[in-house]
């Protein structure tokens, strides 16, 4: 007997090779490149990728664009306002939207309560779970009718993993919109390769798109992604399907935001927050007034006034400073990323007069939102020396003080998009001083602002 073929596939971007490298050719990613055997098909001619069963369609004939029918097609607006927010107005049908996360953040809470609300509004809808059995499907359902989302129990589910049986269902059912809880569970029987492996995932998103585009059923797809956004799959999915949705956050903590990376019927500017509850998700819309007032006045705390997408919020920027005998010490963050704690603290100790090269240094975001621009740089900074310190930053004032803007290699503040909004967004949650690029020039300006005490000129 032939000994099956092999393939090796990238698990970050998807290219196909014959052999094992490893940096993937494509991307150049460090050991991606995972071993599959090649996609046979059982019965026919092989078909060309993407298309269900090798069948020919009608010839294909191009029409001009002022002839094409566009009416814009009614969404299907789940009534979770921050989800249909992010959607740009609800589901588009026929259309597939990817929704991310890691494990236990809440994605099958999200889409199960989306299901349960359009059912309650008269929606056909279907709940296909790789993941659970219906009994446990149950039980979150359960859950969720007594609290956010009444209608749950009225879902149909379908516990299933073959993808020839869900689609079979898809095309009987014809529901509205529909789940697959998640894409890595589903696996074609006629692809050898194990369900959650590249080929498998884009097999199953491409098939079920198929069908889905044909008798217009709007799908979630849910897609698990490690802390690393490693694991096979969500990533090669990105270019295929219309809209991306990443839900972050850490399961231990009680907020989570969700934000659109990819839409193609609306903005990707926006972001939702989330609050994971007994009964399920609720919507917070008061996040920046709920971190002000959760906010503490000891020394290492400073609120960053940030933008999540079009919004501004505010949050609460912890550090703490702490003496250490390890070399290199300790540098920890949750919520910014590494790289630019690590360039904030070689600023400050350089041009600010605040080394921290014998200190373990925590820095956190409190709640559990991620931030990711650079106008968080002068928030960071300011808790770094206020930790340092020990002094509360804003002194004896009753509110703690707003920062924010970007910092330069040579220690000066730079400006950052929407100014106005931050420092309106501020006054309205009663925060006083706001310190920012435009009222201090340089990182030692703003440290005298908030600490009220002169940064000793580095001694050269
Ligand atoms: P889940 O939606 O299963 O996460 P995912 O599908 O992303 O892996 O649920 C995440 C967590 O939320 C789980 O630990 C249980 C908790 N939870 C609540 O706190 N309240 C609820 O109403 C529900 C349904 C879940
Ligand atoms: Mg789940």
């Amino acid at each position: 007997m032939a000994r099956p073929e092999t393939i090796f596939v990238c698990a970050s971007c998807g290219h196909v090779a014959a052999k094992w490298h490893g940096q993937c050719p494509g991307c150049e990613e460090w050991n991606s490149l995972a071993e599959e055997r090649a996609p046979t098909r059982s019965a026919g001619r092989a078909a060309p990728p993407g298309r269900a069963g090798g069948t020919r369609r009608a010839a294909a004939a191009p029409i001009r664009l002022r002839d094409v029918q566009a009416d814009s097609a009614p969404r299907l607006a789940t009534g979770i306002d921050e989800l249909d927010r992010l959607l740009g107005g609800g589901l588009v049908p026929g259309s597939l939207v990817l929704i991310g996360g890691s494990p236990g953040i809440g994605k099958s809470t999200l889409t199960t309560m989306a299901l349960g609300l359009l059912q309650g509004a008269g929606r056909s809808t279907l709940y296909v779970s790789g993941e659970e059995s219906a009994a446990q499907i149950r039980l979150r359902a359960e859950r969720l009718e007594g609290g956010a989302a009444p209608g749950s129990l009225d879902v149909p589910v379908l516990a299933e993993t073959d993808l020839d049986a869900v689609l079979t269902v898809l095309e009987a059912e014809r529901p509205d919109i529909c789940v697959i809880d998640s894409v890595q569970t589903l696996a074609a029987a006629d692809l050898t390769g194990a369900a959650g492996t590249v080929g498998q995932v884009r097999e199953v998103a491409t098939r079920i798109m198929d069908v889905a585009k044909h008798s217009g059923t709007a799908v979630l797809l849910v897609g698990h992604v490690t802390k690393e956004g490693a694991l096979a799959g969500p990533r090669v999915l990105e270019h295929l399907v219309d809209v991306v949705l990443q839900f972050e956050g850490e399961r231990e903590r009680t907020y989570r935001t969700l934000r659109a990376l990819k839409n193609r019927f609306g903005s990707t500017n926006d972001v939702g927050v989330f609050e994971m509850r007994d009964g399920g998700l609720v919507e917070v819309l008061d996040a920046s007034a709920r971190f002000v007032a959760e906010a503490t006045r000891a020394p290492g705390s400073v609120v960053l006034a940030a933008m999540e997408g079009s919004r501004p919020l505010l949050v609460e920027v912890q550090a703490l400073v702490s003496p250490s005998e390890l070399v290199p010490p300790r540098r920890v963050c949750n919520g910014i990323d590494r790289n630019r704690l690590a360039l904030v603290l070689a600023v400050l100790a350089r041009h600010a007069g605040v080394a921290t090269g014998s200190a373990d240094v925590f820095v956190n975001v409190v709640g559990g939102v991620r931030i990711d621009e650079p106008g968080a740089d002068l928030a960071i900074a300011l808790a770094v020396a206020s930790a340092a310190r020990g002094i509360a930053a804003g002194g004896a004032a009753k509110e703690p003080p707003a920062a924010f803007g970007e910092i330069g290699l040579t220690g000066e503040l730079r400006s950052v998009a929407h100014h106005d909004r931050r420092a309106e967004e501020a006054a309205k949650f009663g925060l006083r001083q706001v310190i920012s690029p435009e009222s201090a020039p340089t990182l030692r300006d703003a440290l005298r602002a908030v600490l009220a005490v002169e940064a000793p000129r580095r001694a050269a």
